[in-house]
């Protein structure tokens, strides 16, 4: 059988993943019209040519833009709802996804109305076809430690709901230190913690992630080979990298996949995995990031087997919930 098709066949679980991402430009027209939002489009497939980044603010630009269009609980739930369907084509059988409350709260969006919409879809997914989810609530770093406190405490009625928090969004200039006092506060709430790190920023910033908010996983991480001690350190950890290959290609982190790292870090020994991060603003879910490493960097099979694995061992499910899969 074809790699590719093997690819598609095989469960897999997803780690890193923004809802918000993961809203095609159909949808976003649909809602638009719906709620009279003017974007600067004029039709869908102009929605999607406006998809061509030159770093990570070109396109949290257009993301946070797009987000406009979710106003009410239906608006989420069709977004959760668009993104478990494709989980159910892909043979993504768990997935954790990150969703940015403030990128609604700030609009006068409520979190009811958005965690109302997300439970809607997630229990209908779990119930129609045995699908595994997890909720990682993510601080935007561009914001303030004030926000992202005010952010954890206005989630409260919603904890039951949420495994983890996480940190994202511009990266250089927002070091990890700048929210060590609330992931404390995090991590004293029995949450998972994750933050973005070294995707742009340096690898200063994932000892800041491991040695202030001691994450459990770090999102990207990709340029943790720049630092011979914190690559040991990752390996001998085995500290999760959540790894998204078309997300660093088309927001210039490398100017072509077959520069990627993520077959030599596996080959070291570091607990990576594949992810799609935002997949209609980068051109692909899940099946298409494994499919470009095989292409690009003629991935071989007992690379991929490890990449599966990898998904489930790196998540948050209980051990006994990972075996099932491994
Ligand atoms: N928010 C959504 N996608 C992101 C990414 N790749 N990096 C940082 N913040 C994000
Ligand atoms: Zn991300």
């Amino acid at each position: 059988m074809a790699i590719s098709t093997r690819i598609s066949t095989l469960p897999k679980a997803e780690l890193h993943l923004h809802i918000e991402g993961s809203l095609e430009p159909a949808l976003m027209w649909q809602l638009a019209q719906k709620h009279q939002v003017i974007l600067p489009y004029s039709s869908v497939a102009e929605i999607e040519a406006a998809y061509q980044f030159d770093s990570l603010q070109s396109f949290l630009d257009l993301y946070y833009a797009g987000a406009d269009v979710l106003r009410d609980e239906d608006d989420f739930y069709q977004l959760m709802w668009s993104y478990l369907c494709r989980c159910r084509e892909q043979n993504i059988v768990h997935a954790e996804i990150m969703f940015d409350p403030q990128t609604h709260t700030l609009r006068g969006v409520d979190y009811a109305v958005f965690m109302a919409g997300f439970d809607k879809a997630i229990t209908q997914a779990r119930q129609d076809w045995g699908m595994s989810v997890l909720l990682i609530l993510s601080f935007l770093r561009h914001l303030s430690e004030a926000e992202a406190f005010d952010t954890l405490a206005q989630a409260a009625p919603y904890y039951s709901m949420i495994s983890a928090v996480g940190l994202d969004s511009s990266e250089l200039g927002h070091p990890p230190e700048k929210f060590a006092r609330v992931f404390a506060k995090v991590r004293e709430l029995g949450f998972k913690v994750v933050a973005h790190a070294g995707e742009e920023g340096p690898a200063e910033y994932i000892w800041q992630a491991i040695e202030l908010l001691e994450v459990d996983r770090i999102d990207h991480g990709v340029r943790c080979q720049e630092d011979e001690t914190l690559l040991a350190l990752i390996k001998q950890r085995q500290i999760p990298l959540t790894v998204c290959p078309l997300s660093n290609l088309k927001l210039k982190v490398i100017n072509d996949m077959a520069q990627h790292n993520i077959l030599q870090l596996l080959d070291e020994g570091l607990l990576v995995t594949v992810n799609s991060d935002d997949p209609t603003y980068f051109g692909g879910y899940l099946n298409d990031n494994y499919v470009q490493l095989e292409q690009a960097l003629a991935m071989n099979d007992a690379q991929l087997k490890q990449l599966l694995i990898n998904s489930f061992k790196a998540s948050f499910l209980p051990p006994a919930q990972q075996q099932q899969w491994i």
